[in-house]
């Protein structure tokens, strides 16, 4: 067992004192958001850490984005981020094409200073191409190692993390392909698109990931009028009260990272009341517009007044059980309304048989009464798209086992 000074120098000088390679993985279509998150989050840790150190080296991948950084700012980056689905921290690579190269290079890490002690990660292997092509037997050989390391070398030590007593669920990823394996944490413990806001959803929720991918391409301003009037569960409404005030989609979450050794507290809980005290949460002086949230189930509209309850931002949000035809918007300026839409689709919804009589009429309602408005409508496919017939342009994305489109731009242009 290691005295506790010389385990905190450990640390300084290998997790957090030194910039690592992390990876922030993102649904298919949302990497030019997401790399521009990636980008913005830099700027941000320089504000707040005053630190002139912030993310180098962005690179675009398949399936997200790859940067470098200190361990304290991809913290940052996991409560900033709204497009990511988790964010990984790179650990290490190597070739192994036999077991015992692979169990001579897990020995190699140190992984007391990276993980919780006490306490085993889940063990993800998926491989390609590679002679060791087994995952349970991979993770089988890893498992016993992590364990007299994280079990033996560090006393238990105490969880005090924002929100949750049980410590976060943590997972090492092992990517093996073409006997190249690669070894990587995630840093978020429970998918990003969980914001911790909501308390109960109703079915076919959209991911909140792609809910603030839409409003970010419809550059959503404080000034705009939100109508979401297909709300379900509510999360474009929610991500829009976030996204208007400037309150960080990781706001009311955990992280497992918040369990990690090499976790900076004092530096992410000052970061955290930096960027509360920059939200526009107070509604007094001048208040944000009202979000007109609509729903045909009632059941939905009284979960979403139950999480509006959650925090004085969501206030705004005025959920009301009524059918979108029947709906009346509020007269708009300078095409400050968004007007955004998930309807029923596809294989996670039973009770539409004509889907594209449905994207037709819902063409025919947005082009009769919210003419200037910005839109964004979610469609399970081309031929709802075209049905739609309001000369919209397309963002392609991947949602629930399904290719989808949504048609943005301004109605009646
Ligand atoms: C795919 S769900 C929307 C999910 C929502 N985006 C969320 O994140 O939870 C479609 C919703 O449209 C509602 N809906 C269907 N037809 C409607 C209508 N004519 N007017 C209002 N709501 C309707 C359904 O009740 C359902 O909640």
């Amino acid at each position: 067992m290691q005295n506790s000074s010389a385990f905190k120098k450990r640390i300084k000088r290998r997790i957090s004192g030194r910039p690592h390679v992390f990876f922030a993985v993102c649904p298919p279509g949302l990497s030019g958001i997401c790399a521009k998150e990636v980008a913005r989050v830099s700027q941000k840790a320089e504000e707040i850490f005053s630190d002139k150190y912030n993310i180098s080296n962005i690179n675009v991948l398949p399936g997200g984005i790859e940067f470098t950084t200190r361990l304290k700012t991809a913290c940052l980056a996991n409560i900033l981020m709204g497009s990511a689905t988790r964010i990984l921290m790179r650990l290490a690579t190597f070739k192994a094409d036999g077991f015992r190269r692979l169990e001579e290079q897990i020995k190699a890490i140190d992984w007391e200073l990276y993980l919780p002690s006490q306490t085993l990660p889940d063990i993800r292997v998926t491989t390609h191409k590679s002679r060791l092509y087994h995952s349970t037997a991979i993770a089988d050989r890893i498992k016993p190692i992590l364990h007299d390391r994280l079990f033996l070398k560090e006393p238990p030590r105490h969880y005090d993390v924002t929100g949750s007593a049980a410590p976060p669920p943590q997972t090492l990823m092992v990517r093996g392909e073409n006997d190249r394996f690669e070894l990587s944490l995630d840093m978020s413990g429970t998918p990003l698109y969980k914001r911790g806001i909501k308390k109960k959803i109703v079915k076919a929720p959209l991911r909140e990931t792609l809910a603030f991918a839409i409003l970010t391409r419809l550059d959503l301003s404080e000034n705009d009028i939100i109508a979401d009037p297909m709300c379900g569960s509510g999360t474009f409404s929610l991500e829009g009260a976030m996204m208007q005030c400037a309150l960080p989609p990781g706001t009311f979450r955990s992280f497992a990272f918040e369990a990690w050794p090499g976790f900076e507290e004092k530096s992410i809980t000052h970061a955290r009341n930096r960027l509360m005290a920059a939200a526009r949460t107070d509604m007094g002086v001048q208040p944000l517009p009202h979000i007109l949230a609509r729903d045909l189930d009632q059941t939905a509209i009284d979960h979403l007044k139950q999480t509006c309850t959650r925090h004085r931002v969501f206030q705004r949000i005025c959920p009301v059980c009524d059918d979108f035809f029947n709906m009346t918007p509020p007269p708009i300026k300078n095409n400050q309304g968004v007007v955004v839409l998930n309807p029923p689709y596809g294989i996670r919804l039973d009770e539409n048989n004509d889907i594209t009589s449905l994207y037709k009429e819902i063409g025919h309602k947005l082009a009769a009464d919210f003419k200037g408005w910005r839109t964004g409508i979610v469609c399970p496919g081309k031929k709802e798209f075209h049905a739609l017939n309001l000369g919209l342009s397309t963002m392609p994305f991947f949602h629930g086992g399904l290719d989808l489109y949504t048609a943005i731009g301004v109605i009646g242009r």
